[in-house]
């Protein structure tokens, strides 16, 4: 595996597409159109720069990995690619569209990755011709400081396509860890009742926000509370995400709580929106 795509500049395809180079890959990223190609980009620049101001590269490193990404806005760029990787919109249809594109401009042994937290990779991998080389490679926000993949196998997926993309993750030198294809897999299946959790009792007046965070940093040593997570995920995706394990599991622990319902639809989805459970207007 030498070359490898990724579908999408957002926050988690800059990162994926960064972690990528970073390993030697020459690595083609591509967006819908050229302000979100460079701000992408920009965000990877940014991000490899702050690394050497903080001592953590070289900047003859930073200069090799930007040198080894290559921005687009054709999907059919990512024709040579051994390995794709998609991280477009949470959206069954935005994803499907991808991959029944990428399904036939890539070479039959290329393989196809969705990083869906929690869309059915085995439904995103029936619009392809070939199912069997589809699975999921869900990365961790912010994507270069997480060290954990989540690997995941659609029921086609193939053996081949298995080691393959578990091969890749290993060369980012992360950690791998292999889940079958359920809402959540295993992270989200652990953490997102837990953050509902915490707007509930913050809903029901328990305890401050500082305080709930504070119990889970101090008590538990999180890097971050519940309520500061939430607003670092994103209201929006995590109700998307409990929504959609909801539907599946039908347990109570998936439900939403009316609070985070409340403030989605007053647009208050965390850092990204400049307000969530806490006010980032300023910083
Ligand atoms: N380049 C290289 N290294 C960098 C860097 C950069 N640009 N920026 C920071 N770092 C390094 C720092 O030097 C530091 O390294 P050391 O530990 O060796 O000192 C480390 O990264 C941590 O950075 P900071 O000290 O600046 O920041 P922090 O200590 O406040 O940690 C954080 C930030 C890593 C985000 C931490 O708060 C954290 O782990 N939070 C939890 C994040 C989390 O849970 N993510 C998963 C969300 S769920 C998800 O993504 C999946 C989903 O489907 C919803």
């Amino acid at each position: 595996m030498k070359t490898v795509g990724v579908v999408g500049c957002g926050l988690m395809g800059s990162g994926i597409a960064q972690v990528s180079a970073q390993a030697g890959f020459t690595t083609w990223v591509r967006e819908v159109d050229k302000p979100a190609l460079d701000k992408g980009l920009g965000r990877i620049r940014k991000f490899l720069e702050d690394g050497v101001a903080k001592g953590k590269l070289t900047a003859d490193v930073k200069d090799e990995t930007l040198g080894r990404i290559k921005g687009t806005t054709e999907l059919q760029d990512l024709a040579t690619c051994d390995l794709v990787i998609e991280a477009v919109l949470e959206n069954l249809d935005a994803k499907r569209q991808v991959f029944s594109t990428l399904d036939r401009i890539v070479p039959a042994s290329t393989v196809l990755a969705s990083n869906t937290s929690s869309l059915s990779i085995t439904e995103i991998a029936a619009t392809a011709s070939r199912p069997e080389r589809v699975l999921g490679l869900h990365f961790f926000n912010p994507v270069p400081l997480m060290k954990l993949v989540e690997v995941i196998r659609a029921l086609p997926t193939s053996d081949a396509a298995f080691e393959q993309a578990r091969g890749f993750v290993e060369k980012l030198g992360k950690t791998a860890v292999v889940a079958q294809d359920t809402p959540g897999f295993v992270v989200n299946r652990l953490l997102v009742p837990y953050l509902l959790d915490a707007a509930r009792i913050y809903e029901s007046g328990v305890a401050s926000k500082e305080d709930i965070d504070n119990g889970m940093k101090l008590g538990c040593g999180y890097p971050m509370g519940p309520l500061t997570l939430l607003d670092f995920v994103g209201l929006d995706t995590t109700l998307s995400i409990a929504n959609i394990m909801f539907e599946e599991f039908k347990l109570p622990q998936y439900a939403a709580p009316p609070l985070l319902k409340r403030m989605v639809l007053a647009g208050y989805l965390g850092r990204k929106s400049g307000r969530g459970f806490y006010d980032y207007s300023k910083s």
